[in-house]
């Protein structure tokens, strides 16, 4: 799977002056990104975009059109605010970290401005769809790489992976590593690290989702007590499972997008892909928990998905 071990909170290579390359949006290949675009600085984006600020290099972000909660969070994490042209003209790498189903638009936001330079498409998308991402940057003359990001939001004890892979991405890889995010080339095909990521949230989030409905199931016919009984005999990790499913509630509305890439990878490959197209349907129907402060209880989620069935 892998051609090199994972680079476990390396530092990155010492970032070079700006070359004339930067000024343009032309990095070659071998260049060292010394200022990245950030899209956009999400949990997830944030973080990381922490980290490469802490390896010395210039995080830009573009503010317009985006919340207060983003904003909040690129200035804790030291990112620069600027306009998408400005940034295209001084960034070697574009990195795109944002839902699923934003991500083709957001790449073509960029391709279409005449971006030339480094793009490295982050999300929990299909393998189909980051290849289309890659076309885009091909027709317009830019170097793709497919990324992929296993693990929590890099802060305090927390650490994630960034895996990439593609023509570019050995190369990359250790100059995007730091504290708390490692970082692996995979080797193989240009979009590996989307299969990846795909095939890890599958179970990890498709299960979540399972068991949502499962409780809902078992509440509709009045067995729920009787279920988490039997559950505690035979199934002791599944209080925990419902525990981690409940905090993870506040994400349905983007993990639903999600669960439609991985349909999409299942059907590519010849598999059965009616699994995740209903897991999008549970976190659709999850959706109203967007931003909810804490997690809800199994009464609300269970009600919810009930609800909106009739
Ligand atoms: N969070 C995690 O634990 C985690 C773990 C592994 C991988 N990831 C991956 O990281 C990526 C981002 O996740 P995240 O947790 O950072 O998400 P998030 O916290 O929901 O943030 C998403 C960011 O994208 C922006 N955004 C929302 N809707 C958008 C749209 N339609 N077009 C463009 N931008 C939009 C948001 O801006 P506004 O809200 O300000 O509009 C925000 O800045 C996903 O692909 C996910 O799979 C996340």
């Amino acid at each position: 799977m892998a051609d090199s071990p994972p680079a476990d909170n390396a530092a990155a290579a010492p970032p070079g002056a700006p070359t004339t390359a930067a000024a343009t949006g032309r990095a070659g290949p071998g260049a060292s990104p010394t200022d990245i675009l950030l899209l956009h600085p999400g949990a997830m984006g944030s973080a990381v975009g922490e980290v490469w600020h802490g390896l010395g290099l210039r995080v830009h972000w573009l503010p317009e059109g985006r919340s207060a909660a983003s904003s909040r969070r690129a200035e804790a994490a030291g990112l620069l605010g600027t306009d998408l042209d400005t940034a295209l003209g001084r960034c070697t790498l574009v990195a795109s970290i944002c839902p699923p189903h934003a991500a083709l638009t957001v790449a073509a936001q960029v391709f279409e401005r005449g971006y030339r330079g480094l793009y490295l498409d982050a999300n929990a998308i299909s393998p189909q769809a980051s290849a289309s991402i890659a076309e885009l940057a091909s027709r317009a003359g830019a170097q793709y790489v497919d990324g992929g990001i296993i693990g929590p939001p890099p802060r305090g004890n927390a650490t994630a992976r960034l895996y990439l892979s593609g023509p570019h991405a050995a190369e990359l890889a250790p100059r995007l590593a730091g504290a708390g995010l490692s970082t692996q080339a995979l080797a193989g095909g240009l979009c590996q690290a989307s299969a990846l990521k795909m095939a890890f949230a599958a179970w990890n989030k498709g299960a979540q989702a399972l068991l949502a409905d499962v409780h809902a199931l078992a509440d509709t016919h009045g067995v729920r007590e009787a279920l988490e009984a039997e559950w505690a005999l035979l199934e002791p990790d599944a209080a925990e499972r419902t525990r981690r499913m409940l905090t993870n509630a506040p994400k349905a509305w983007r993990w639903s997008g999600e669960m439609r890439e991985i349909a999409d990878t299942f059907g590519a490959a010849g598999l059965p892909e009616g699994f995740h197209r209903a897991a999008a349907e549970v976190y659709d129907r999850l959706a109203g928990f967007k931003d909810a402060a804490e997690p809800p209880p199994l009464a609300g989620i269970v009600a919810a998905l009930r609800r909106a069935g009739g």
